[in-house]
This record gives structure tokens, sequence and C-alpha cells, in this order.
């Protein structure tokens, strides 16, 4: 199996055209969004509200936040926080420098859903 090289070429293109931009580190591509289970499918509204103001979920590239694309399939969040359920938690409920809580704004049952979707980016 050979996985697209996220460095701003998509997966499509970088399929098309046959080769790939080297240089970066190569982790698997985002489940589709047709393939989503119904709590992933969740998560993915959770995200549309509440993040992707901020973020892209499937480009690799920064918005006012860094891209989340790939963000458990990397040892390290962009901050060089371990990339876990738990320091993304937190990151989400209680902030980071510029990026605000959204704590309030979330019940755990959408931060569960939440989850469920970034593990699939
Ligand atoms: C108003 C803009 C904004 C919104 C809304 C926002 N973020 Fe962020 N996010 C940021 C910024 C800015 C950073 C960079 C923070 C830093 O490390 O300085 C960031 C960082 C992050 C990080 C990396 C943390 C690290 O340790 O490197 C994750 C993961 C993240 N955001 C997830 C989310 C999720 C999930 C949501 C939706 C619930 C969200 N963000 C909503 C702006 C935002």
């Amino acid at each position: 199996m050979i996985w697209a090289r996220r460095c701003g070429v998509s997966f499509a293109l970088a399929l098309l055209l046959g080769s790939f931009v080297t240089g970066c580190k190569s982790v698997p591509p985002p489940t589709p969004l047709a393939e989503l289970n119904a709590q992933q499918m969740r998560g993915h509204a959770v995200y549309e509200t509440h993040c992707a103001t901020c973020h892209y979920d499937r480009k690799n590239a920064a918005l006012h936040g860094p891209a989340l694309i790939g963000m458990y399939k990397k040892p390290y969040l962009p901050s060089g926080a371990p990339a876990n359920d738990e320091r993304v938690t937190a990151t989400i409920v209680h902030g980071r420098n510029l990026m605000p809580a959204q704590g309030d704004r979330l019940d755990s049952q959408d931060l569960d859903d939440l989850l469920a979707y970034l593990h699939t980016l």
C-alpha cells in the first residue's frame, strides 16, 4: 500500500500525477467521509461547528491554528505534546495560547464524538 505524502499535494492529485512530494513524513490518509460510522459522522458535525473556522482537517495547511490532518498518526502535536486523547481533550476544553477554550460549548457526548472523528484524520 502506498500512502500519500502530505505536503500540500492532495492524495488524489498525488495519485493522478503518480509522483509524490518528497521530504515530509508519510502517514496514511484520512478515512473518506463516506466511510465514517455514525459516531464519527456526529464528530465531523461537531468539528464543522466548533473547529473548522480555525483548523483544516483534510488539508495540510495552517488556518488560524495548525492543520489537524494526521494528528493522531504522528507521535506529537504541533506544540510537541504527546498526541493522545488526554492532551487533545485538555486543549479543546481549556484552550491553548491563541486557541480559545471550547469546554463550555461541548458536552461530553460531543467531545467523545469529536475525538472519534479526529482519530479518522
Ligand atoms: C478561534 C480559533 C480556534 C478554534 C475555534 C479552535 N482552535 Fe485549535 N488551535 C488554535 C490555535 C491558534 C492553536 C495553536 C495554539 C498554540 O499552540 O499556540 C490551536 C491548536 C490546536 C491543537 C494543537 C495543540 C498542540 O498541543 O499543539 C489542536 C489538537 C487543536 N487546536 C484542536 C482543536 C479542535 C479539535 C477544535 C474544535 C473543538 C479547535 N482546535 C478549535 C485555534 C483554534
